[in-house]
Order: structure tokens, then sequence, then C-alpha cells
């Protein structure tokens, strides 16, 4: 630990990062963190959006079912309103999902002493910057960036692929829609070709 870090021993609260594409293995880190916390008799309490009921309705889970307690809430208000005095440590997973009002939560959490951890994708499937991810990464102590391994060469992957045609910002999802890109194979306009190609399809064939 530097100099800069010297106040954690007056207050603990501090912000960490957990962040990558998709199949980076950022909800393990999570959990694997949560665990050596447990290890240590620390006092957890751990979040996710309702919008994630992907593998679980209650658990924090991976792509590999490794699973943990949560409390599944609304937005970033009823973490706020959740939070209990005497919790050391505040896990939130999918971050990506949680309205902007989750930057001020973050922050004045580790102002009042906690240790939180959130977790979630830097980047959505045009390759920009998701939701409040950017801001609160700025607002970090620190941060874990993971990789993936890209689907098509085998090296380092930091974008997600979306295989389907669906303009929206949100659609949950795993493998069937989803998949881990390098930059060079990284290719964001395939969901609007997907789109487009559908779409003539649909169109009557001239007599
Ligand atoms: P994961 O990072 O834990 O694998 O989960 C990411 C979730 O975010 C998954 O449900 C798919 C979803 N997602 C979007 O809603 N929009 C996007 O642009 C991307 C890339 C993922
Ligand atoms: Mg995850």
């Amino acid at each position: 630990m530097t100099d800069s870090f010297s106040r954690h021993k007056i207050n603990p609260g501090w912000i960490e990062v957990i962040v990558g594409c998709m199949f980076s293995g950022k909800t393990e880190e999570l959990i694997k963190q949560l665990h050596r916390a447990q290890y240590a008799r620390r006092s957890l309490q751990v979040f996710k959006p309702l919008i994630d009921n992907r593998y679980s309705e209650n658990d924090v889970a991976s792509h590999k079912q490794t699973t943990f307690p949560s409390e599944p809430v609304k937005d970033s208000v009823e973490i706020l309103r959740q939070v209990k005095r005497t919790t050391d440590i505040v896990g939130i997973d999918e971050a990506q999902f949680f309205d902007d009002g989750l930057i001020d939560v973050v922050e004045s959490l580790a102002n009042a002493g906690k240790r939180v951890i959130v977790a979630g994708l830097d980047t959505d499937w045009r390759g920009e910057p998701f939701g409040c991810m950017p801001q609160i990464m700025a607002k970090a102590e620190v941060i874990h960036k993971q990789y993936a391994i890209c689907v098509v060469c085998g090296e380092p992957a930091t974008r997600t692929q979306r295989l389907v045609s669906n303009n929206s910002e949100i659609l949950v999802g795993s493998t069937e829609s989803y998949e881990a890109r390098c930059r060079q194979h990284f290719d964001p306009e395939l969901s609007l070709r997907l789109g487009a190609l559908e779409t003539s399809k649909d169109l009557p064939t001239s007599p």
C-alpha cells in the first residue's frame, strides 16, 4: 500500500471496480473477493438489479454457475435503503444495469466507511461506455480489468459481440446472444446487418 492509502486506517471506505467484457470472469472475481471477506468475518451485503434473472432470481451467478446470495433491487436508491449500518462490505453485480444514481450511492457508501465492490460491463454491444460504469470507474480507488478470450483468434478479448439482431441497450442473455472478441474481430455493425437481413427476408418478392 502506498501513502495515498494511509487514510484507510481511519476510514476503511473505498470503491473497487471489476470490469471487462462478457465471459471475462467479473462475477467469479466478485465472488472470490466476497469469500475472502467472509473468511475474515467481515459483514457483507450483496446486491444485483432485479432485471438480472439469467441464472438465478436471488443469487449473484457466474457463467460457470458459481453463486453467492444477494438481494435483488429495483434501483440504486433501494441499495442505500437496504444497507445496514453494521455492514462492512457492499458488493454490487451487473452494475451497468443500474440508473445513474448508483454513482452517488457508491460514493456515499464509501464515504460512510464501507468497502464497495462493483462489478459490471465497461462497454456495451456497440463498444461504447455502458451506463454509469465510466463514472464509477473514475471515482474508484481500485480497478480490476478482466479479459476474456476472443472466440475468433484466441487473443485477449475486451469487447462483447452481440450475435442477434437487436438494437436495445439492454438485452439480458448469455452465449446464445453474445461472445467475447478482441478489438480486431469485434464487429459492432453485425447486429444491425442481421436486422437488415431479416427485414429484407420479410419483404414480398416481386412477381
Ligand atoms: P455478464 O457480464 O455478467 O456476462 O452479463 C452481462 C449482461 O449484460 C448479460 O445479461 C447481457 C447484458 N448485455 C446488455 O444488456 N447489453 C449489452 O450491450 C451487452 C454487451 C450485454
Ligand atoms: Mg456476470
